[in-house]
């Protein structure tokens, strides 16, 4: 039997208080969720119980229980606390899937301090940016990837601590750096988290902006009511589950679902700690008995094109739970799992605005291939037409995904950016800033975004981050920056550009771009292609029109071009 049970059923009289009462949490009350994922697990008797199962590169393993993330958490608590790391202070985590990663989450919310995980794959310049913004006070790194902080340091002077989890005394320290070992550092038993309420900020997410910089999303405490619920009905984690979710903390799936579901819920995760490999991941299933797995679709693909015959050699029948999340989720990979899987992998639909899942294919409801679901209960979803924003009330229209905000793990602003928050809302509904339409039974079928952010391999690239990049570049004039098709990222990152007179446009050029921009992208956001073209489409008004350019690459329509400059 499923957790959520009969989703219709759980429609009617939908109430946020089910999970409150859940989590004995009243209105008022104070709400930690690093004390949630850790003292309360142990408080209900399952101290002993394994929380987190760890795998390094070369096959290093760790195993922590439900007691040595609760005293992990409080030694990682305390060593920030003495350094003078306060609530409310920006802690940037900067680190691979190790496990300081995930107890260091933990720890710096139970001292009330804002959580901000950045993905370590970031050059030093996106990680300026994103840490200028917020502010951070401090950063906890490894040693693997300090050389990217000490170049942006002198230009970080509120930032006070650089933490390194793994220094080996080989090199001498510079001004503001520090060793922690959480190995070697005294366990602290007698702890006092921060008690924290519901409003308080719990993590700084950053994503991608279409025309500015990343947003730092903000989150509260009070999202645990929304992450523990939809944790359990969707994820379906029950109490002898094996769960693995094999997404990065560095983006929010990794969070909310990588921590602080799974934790709330008391289960046993675990973790690999390196990059996609079939043979690797179904190893790592077979293993450690997987019962319950949470992935995405290009890793999804990727299992596809490694093919059936090394499925064969595992033994993956503990899979009792499937789902997907992050990109479209192509029909075709849910019939190939359901065939040599035996399980279907079940989409699900939210974004790192909306903290929790909000469309879903559930536990025991019939999928429809290529379908993102229907919306979690207590969540109204809609779609809109895109010029009144008033709801669409036809059957395969296509419009914009909208949803009545006040959901509990709803963003509560983007950081320093109150405006743009603000222009996330039209007629009282949040737009996420994606295209769908719903068909006759309330099914959520995925169109495509409404704006010009890349979703390549399910991360977010914004045009505007790369092409500031191509720009600073001594030779290029004007850049534009659009996705193309690609069997398995779904779309990769293209970049059309015009250079400056007395520079030729040839292969050699193309690397050293690329060579320049690869210092400041992150391995994901870095294009596949650079094409050197002599002009760009613009509107009269000299603005760039990516659209074009879109069109081109997938084949399609180009649609009204009135506006086009040079037609
Ligand atoms: O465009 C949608 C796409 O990913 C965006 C959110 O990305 P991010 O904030 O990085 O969070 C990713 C993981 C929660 C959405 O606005 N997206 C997410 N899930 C799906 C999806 N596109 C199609 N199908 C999905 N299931």
């Amino acid at each position: 039997m499923s957790n959520i049970g009969n989703y219709e059923e759980r429609l009617k009289n939908f109430d946020w208080s089910l999970s409150e009462k859940e989590l004995d949490y009243k209105a008022g009350n104070v709400i930690n969720i690093g004390w949630y994922c850790t003292d309360r697990i142990c408080q209900m008797g399952k101290g002993s119980k394994m929380a987190l199962l760890w795998e390094g590169q070369g096959g290093v393993e760790k195993k922590f229980t439900y007691n040595d993330i609760r005293l992990a958490s409080n030694t990682i608590g305390t060593f920030l606390r003495n350094l003078g790391v306060k609530n409310e202070d920006r802690v940037c985590l900067f680190m691979d899937k190790v496990p300081e990663l995930y107890l260091g989450v933990l720890g710096i919310l139970k001292i009330g301090a804002i959580a901000q995980p950045l993905f370590s794959a970031f050059g030093e310049e996106s990680l300026l940016v994103r840490m200028e913004n917020a502010e951070s006070t401090a950063i906890i790194t490894q040693r693997k990837h300090i050389a990217k902080v000490r170049k942006i340091v002198d230009k970080m002077p509120f930032l006070k601590h650089i933490i390194v989890v793994d220094y080996d005394g080989k090199h001498p320290l510079r001004e503001r750096e520090v060793a922690f070992s959480l190995e070697e550092a005294t366990p602290v038993e007698n702890f006092e988290f921060f008690p924290t309420k519901a409003e308080s900020p719990s993590l700084l997410h950053y994503t991608s902006g279409t025309t500015g910089q990343p947003k730092g999303v903000k989150h509260v405490h009070y999202s645990l009511i929304s992450q523990y619920l939809t944790a359990k009905w969707i994820l379906d984690i029950q109490e002898n589950d094996i769960y693995w979710c094999t997404a990065d903390p560095g983006w929010v799936t990794g969070t909310s679902y990588g921590i602080i579901g799974p934790f709330s819920l008391g289960v046993t995760q675990c973790v690999l700690d390196s990059g996609f490999g079939a043979e690797a991941w179904y190893k790592f299933v077979e293993k450690n008995k997987v019962t319950v797995w949470y992935s995405a679709p290009t890793a999804i693909r990727s299992l596809m094109k490694a093919g059936e015959e090394i499925i064969k050699k595992f033994n993956l029948s503990s899979l009792r739970h499937l789902a997907s999340v992050g990109e479209p989720l192509n029909a075709e990979a849910v019939v190939w799992s359901e065939k040599v899987f035996g399980k279907q992998f079940h989409d699900n639909y939210w974004q790192t605005e909306t903290g929790s899942i909000m469309i879903s294919n559930y536990p025991g409801m019939k999928i429809k291939p290529g379908s993102m679901g229907r919306p979690f209960p207590g969540i109204t979803g809609t779609i809109l037409n895109p010029d009144t924003f008033e709801p669409i009330n036809a059957e395969g229209k296509i419009g914009l995904i909208a949803f009545k905000p006040g959901w509990p793990a709803m963003m509560r602003t983007y950081w320093n950016n109150e405006e743009t928050y603000k222009n996330k809302f039209k007629n009282g509904w949040y737009l996420p800033g994606d295209r769908a339409t719903i068909d006759r039974d309330g099914y959520f079928w995925f169109i495509g975004r409404d704006d010009d952010i890349i979703n390549t391999g399910g991360h977010l690239v914004s045009p505007f981050e790369v092409e500031s990049a191509l720009l600073e570049h001594e030779a290029v004039a004007e850049s534009a920056v659009v996705s193309k098709p690609d069997e398995v990222n779904m779309e990769v990152v293209k970049a059309f550009v015009t250079l400056k007179p007395g520079f030729t446009a040839d292969k050699d050029m193309e690397l050293t771009i690329m060579n320049f921009i690869r210092k400041k992208l992150s391995s994901l956001a870095m294009p596949q292609e650079i094409e050197f073209v002599d002009s760009l489409p613009k509107t009269r008004s000299g603005k760039i029109m990516r659209r074009i350019l879109h069109a081109k690459e997938w084949g399609e329509e180009i649609g009204d071009i009135s506006s086009l400059e040079n037609d």
